[in-house]
């Protein structure tokens, strides 16, 4: 793992989209995998600064996500397309047909999960962006999950829960199911770039790097990987 620290959150956001510009700016038709949370938006700030000032094209780009709620009606803001198109798609010149959200169709759930991962481990992501949570949980893999693991429903912990709830009026609101990639179909991804925030991340992200490879942090497992760059501020370090 290649492990960045920088001193603030700003910092973070600016060298992601630096690593995230050198991969990409080499592929004609780079392959995204973009997560939600709050972490990457100064990231997507910066890609969206990058078209509208330096005239970057995101043309050719294709995107795709992470995971997404079970149980929300189509143009429901709490919905993972919605958060994808407000902080970057609706921003940029990325073209309607290059997105491929989960979800954002009318499939049954699990058709769908099945696309999902077919796609992702026939056509390997270039790029896989990544958020963790305090848990250790990336996309919605929480603790317990198998390294082998590929899209399908999960049923979410009661952190994740307590923790997305500030996104919601009330906790009672938030989803207990979601469709999540797995923990295949992310390591499947040719580059990987994590970002994480803030003092809550510390344990996790000490469990991902210094940690023994477990389900106990399923964020552990992209030990495996031999192209991952983690990008966090001091915060999140203060427990390497
Ligand atoms: C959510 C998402 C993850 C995200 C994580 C951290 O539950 N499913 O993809 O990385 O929590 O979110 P945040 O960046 O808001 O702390």
């Amino acid at each position: 793992m290649k492990l960045i620290i920088t001193k603030d959150y700003e910092e973070m956001s600016k060298k992601a989209y630096n690593e995230f510009s050198q991969i990409v700016n080499h592929i004609k038709e780079p392959k995204i995998g973009f997560a939600t949370g709050s972490t990457p938006i100064g990231f997507y700030n910066e890609i969206v600064k990058s078209y509208q000032t330096k005239g970057v094209s995101y043309e050719n780009l294709k995107a795709y996500n992470l995971d997404e709620y079970i149980g929300l009606s189509r143009n429901n803001e709490h919905r993972y397309n919605y958060f994808l198109n407000h902080h970057i798609f609706n921003r940029i010149n990325i073209k309607k047909e290059n997105i491929d959200i989960i979800l954002d169709n009318d499939n049954p759930i699990i058709e769908e999960c099945e696309r999902y991962s077919n796609i992702l481990l026939k056509n390997p992501l270039d790029v896989q962006i990544l958020g963790i949570g305090a848990n250790g949980h990336v996309g919605f893999n929480e603790p317990g999950t198998k390294p082998n693991s590929k899209t399908r429903v999960v049923e979410l912990n009661e952190v994740t829960i307590k923790d997305n709830s500030r996104l919601f009026s009330k906790i009672e609101e938030v989803p207990k199911h979601a469709i999540t990639v797995g923990i295949t179909d992310i390591l499947n991804a040719k580059n990987i770039i994590l970002l994480a925030s803030g003092k809550n991340k510390s344990e996790a992200v000490k469990n991902m790097i210094n940690g023994d490879i477990s389900e106990l942090c399923p964020a552990s497992y992209l030990q495996k990987h031999d192209n991952v760059t983690v990008i966090i501020d001091q915060e999140a370090a203060s427990l390497l």
